[in-house]
């Protein structure tokens, strides 16, 4: 009975001194991981400061005006030149503002098979619309029975292209204007806003 208690003991005691090593190992790889990703981590957020600042050099001069934490049009600026100076970026499409795809416009506006995802228009981060959508935001009105409020589709169209030309320092993106949307892919957009028989106008 002694006997077996001792072996067991120095057989503990042997297993380990002789796994010590690859624990420690272990441990040495884990710390270098870490410090890999910590790497990472800093990489990205100075990539981020480089694009910060590349993007404050490239701010045209009513970006600039906009940037300030309230985000308003600051005093001394002329609202109507502002608007006037956004519209004159606007460019329209050759086949006019209402688009012939409204199912790809509806796409850009927020997929109904992806929860009213979309990688560029994503106009649910901001509006609700098709009632099928639940997760869409308010920080802009509702855009549930949009077709119902007769509104020029042509403004629909500046609002997405430029909304600065409408509302200037608007927090709404400037999809157009960036490039993010093609002419034709808002004229599209428009399309399917103002289509009586589209989710959103139900
Ligand atoms: C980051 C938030 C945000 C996103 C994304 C956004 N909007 Fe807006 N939108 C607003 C806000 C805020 C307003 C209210 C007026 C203003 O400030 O321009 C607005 C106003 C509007 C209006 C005028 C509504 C009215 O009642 O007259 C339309 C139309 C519109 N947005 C369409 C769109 C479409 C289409 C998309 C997607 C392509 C989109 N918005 C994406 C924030 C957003």
């Amino acid at each position: 009975m002694k006997k077996t208690v001792i072996y067991g003991a120095s057989f503990t005691a042997f297993i380990l001194i002789a796994c010590q090593p690859t624990a420690q190992k272990a441990a040495v790889s884990e710390k270098k991981e870490e410090e890999k990703k910590i790497q990472v981590k800093k990489e990205k957020k100075k990539n981020l400061a480089e694009r910060f600042k590349i993007a404050l050099a490239n701010q045209d001069k009513w970006q600039k005006a906009c940037s300030n934490p309230d985000q308003i049009v600051p005093k001394g600026i002329d609202v109507e030149t502002f608007r006037k100076e956004m519209m004159a970026t606007v460019k329209f499409p050759e086949g006019g503002v209402i688009g012939k795809d409204i199912k790809r416009g509806e796409k850009l506006f927020g997929d109904p098979d992806k929860g009213g995802r979309s990688r560029r228009g994503n106009c649910y981060a901001c509006h609700c619309g098709d009632p099928r959508i639940l997760a869409c935001g308010n920080i802009g009105p509702s855009l549930r029975g949009y077709a119902k409020r007769g509104i020029d589709p042509k403004d629909t169209y500046i609002r997405i292209y430029n909304s600065w030309a409408i509302v200037p320092c608007s927090v709404m993106p400037r999809l157009g204007y960036h490039g993010v949307l093609t002419p034709e892919e808002i004229a599209d957009i428009v399309a399917y806003m103002h289509d009586p028989e589209s989710p959103l106008n139900k």
